[in-house]
């Protein structure tokens, strides 16, 4: 896939992450911008249909960022002061903030060790009748084993909303994630595919499909778009107060032509994961993240090693710097929440949660996007193998 910037020098620095955008998809948005309709529109309803066809699930609505979509669902499930919520500390803080934002408490689950996804048996003894809903992570494109969290969730009558942030062209058991219940996608610049800024919110359940499209745009009884209208309807009137969260088509039209390529540009993810395991199999102390075994098809949405200081002398922290001065940028994906000055300053008492602390301390993630060629993968592993007979500081 040719990049619509190409042929950078192997010497300039390489980010961690970068869009897979091509020159059709700049001219569909400089389209957009002529057409004289920029905001809400066509293009987003093409997005969205593409979406419903794509996952398998009977509605799709596009709104700004998927941290939307999770401030949509607390609130269309209308969790509040004294509710609770469990979601896994090893995740990214907008889902924990969402939460805490609207008066409920997170209750943090640990994940696997080897996969950083968590499991129906570490969520059941957090369950209370205080428990609202249960969001399960697919962490970095492999699926969490979701039959059994859903299981749960059903026995309890409590909601699993999936977060699929990472999980655009993950496979659970042969079926798309998002197919059979209720998820969110994002569509921000580092994930498999990019509007800008952007998300998903996927469901076949029709009235909750109905108060997220109300509750997205002002709470108005009518859609940001309408298709019969060409716009909306200027009578609508608020049935409940509501937000601003609709996607606009300027937006909207850059993710159509990369959902159309979306196997090649996870193909080439895949490529690419490939490549570093091979190479990563005989480097000691630098370990992969493990794949589920009932995932059925990984979307490599971040390649994650574990740096371990035991063996390699060099704490993570080290490790990124020692690469960045290589001209390797990396990431961490994530810090655990419940170590972050807010959340260690208003819950004290949370959870000791080994596997995510000890994985928080050790995870980095290495370059992974499309357009990497085969020698920026050896410039990584080179970068790596140097920065181990350094040996930059010792923990
Ligand atoms: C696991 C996870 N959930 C939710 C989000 C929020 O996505 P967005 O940036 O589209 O709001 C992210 C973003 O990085 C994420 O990694």
């Amino acid at each position: 896939m040719q990049n619509a910037k190409a042929g950078e020098s192997q010497d300039e620095f390489l980010p961690f992450s970068k869009p897979c955008l091509l020159k059709e998809d700049i001219d569909a948005v400089t389209e957009v911008l002529q057409s004289g309709w920029i905001t809400t529109g066509r293009k987003c309803q093409e997005l969205e249909d593409i979406f419903r066809t794509t996952v398998g699930c009977k509605h799709a609505v596009a709104l700004t960022s998927a941290t939307a979509g999770m401030h949509l669902a607390v609130q269309a499930l209308e969790i509040g002061t004294g509710d609770e919520v469990i979601t896994p500390s090893m995740t990214w803080v907008s889902t924990a903030n969402m939460i805490v934002t609207s008066g409920a408490k997170p209750v943090f689950v640990d994940v696997d060790r080897d996969t950083l996804t968590t499991t129906a048996e570490q969520i059941e003894p957090l369950i209370t009748e205080r428990t609202k809903l249960i969001v399960p992570v697919h962490f970095a494109g492999a699926s969490v084993n979701l039959d059994p969290i859903l299981e749960l969730g059903k026995h309890h009558n409590i909601p699993v909303i999936e977060d699929a942030a990472h999980a655009l062209g993950t496979y659970y058991k042969n079926r798309h994630v998002g197919k059979r219940g209720t998820s969110i996608f994002s569509l921000h610049p580092i994930k498999n595919i990019t509007t800008g800024e952007g998300g998903i919110f996927c469901t076949n359940d029709d009235n909750l499909a109905e108060r997220i499209r109300r509750l997205k745009f002002h709470g108005l009884a009518v859609d940001a778009f309408d298709r019969k209208s060409q716009g909306r309807s200027p009578q609508a009137e608020v049935q409940e107060p509501g937000f601003k969260y609709n996607m606009p088509d300027l937006n909207a039209v850059l993710g159509l032509g990369q959902m159309r390529r979306l196997s090649q540009i996870n193909e080439q993810r895949a490529r690419i994961a490939a490549l570093y395991q091979e190479h990563l199999r005989d480097i000691d102390g630098i370990v992969p993240l493990g794949v589920p075994p009932h995932t059925s098809l990984h979307s490599w949405h971040l390649f994650i090693v574990r740096i371990m200081p035991e063996i390699t002398g060099l704490c993570r922290d080290d490790f990124m710097e020692s690469l960045k001065n290589k001209g390797i940028g990396t990431g961490i994906h994530f810090k655990a929440i419940h170590k972050q000055r807010y959340y260690r300053k208003v819950f004290p008492g949370l959870n000791h949660l080994g596997n995510t602390e000890w994985n928080s301390e050790r995870i980095c993630s290495l370059p992974l996007f499309p357009d990497m060629s085969d020698q920026d993968t050896d410039r990584v592993i080179n970068a790596i193998r140097e920065t181990l007979k350094q040996k930059v500081s010792i923990v």
